[in-house]
């Protein structure tokens, strides 16, 4: 008996994904394949409907539809409540859907994996979206000295800040008011999507600082480019999506796959 997971995003064509959780599978023994679906832009809930009717056990879900997915819901892992996106669903016996976050859980993983050491570290997250409202909680439980989030509109990193003040040190403001320095800054705006770069001061870094981009690609992103030449040291967003999917699996299977293998192999296809 083989079990029906998929991803679910729009578009979806270029997802990492099905061969990420094919790797974990053949890895872990378990009986699962995992497809891509392109699911329409106007009814997300009715291809996660249709998908459990074919036998689907779950599924991640990626762009457009985190939020969507929050939404449909049955019941909300603590995480996903507070990061107001899921980007895992989960069939439970009882025909409920579960939702969880595994983002957040990645990248501090992958920090770790990395030797940074989060726990008193001067941090910065830049950007005030979906993507940096999910990692923010376990960015805090990790306990950092302190977190600035900066963002291009101010008032979206003030409230995402408040937002969040009841789990730590936390402080939001515009890119013109950061000062530095900070052990760890995170770019988890779209701007290198678009070869940009935030607007930041040359001084933002402390010895040994370690600058992550959530993006990813075959040359360093604009941002990691610009941190390197200020004396960071970069990593990319492929180890974070490595492990928020190795997260996913452990919330469907219950079996943790060892990412580093996996990592390598699409870092060399890349
Ligand atoms: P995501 O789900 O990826 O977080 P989002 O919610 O649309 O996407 O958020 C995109 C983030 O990238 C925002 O913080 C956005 O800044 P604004 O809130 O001011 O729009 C930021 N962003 C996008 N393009 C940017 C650019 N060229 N320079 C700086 N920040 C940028």
């Amino acid at each position: 008996m083989t079990d029906h997971y998929c991803v679910f995003g729009h578009p979806i064509g270029h997802s990492k994904s099905p061969g990420i959780h094919a790797a974990f599978a053949e890895q872990t023994g378990e009986a699962i394949d995992y497809t891509a679906i392109e699911a329409p832009l106007d009814d997300f809930a009715g291809a996660w409907r249709d998908f459990v009717a074919a036998g689907g056990r779950g599924a991640n879900v990626t762009v457009p539809f985190k939020e969507e997915a929050f939404r449909l819901c049955e019941v909300l892992s603590p995480r996903a409540r507070r990061a107001g996106a899921v980007n895992t669903l989960i069939l439970g016996k009882d025909g409920q859907t579960y939702g969880d976050t595994t983002d957040g859980v990645g990248l501090v993983r992958d920090l770790e994996r990395h030797g940074v050491t989060l726990a008193g570290a001067r941090l910065l997250v830049l950007g005030a979206g979906g993507a940096v409202r999910g990692v923010l909680e376990p960015l805090l439980a990790a306990a950092p000295a302190s977190l600035v989030v900066a963002n291009r509109t101010a008032g979206k990193a003030e409230r995402l800040a408040a937002d969040f003040a009841d789990l730590g040190e936390v402080r939001g403001g515009g890119f013109d008011a950061v000062s530095g320095p900070f052990d760890v800054v995170i770019n988890g705006t779209s701007a290198s999507l678009a070869n940009e770069l935030p607007p930041l001061p040359d001084d933002l870094f402390a010895a040994g600082a370690t600058a992550y981009d959530m993006m990813y690609g075959a040359e360093p992103t604009v941002f990691l480019q610009w941190a390197g030449e200020r004396g960071a040291r970069g990593v990319d967003g492929l180890g974070m999506l490595v492990e928020q999917a190795a997260e996913s699996f452990f919330q469907w299977r219950g079996r943790r796959p060892d990412t580093t293998p996996v990592l390598e192999a699409l870092r060399r296809a890349l």
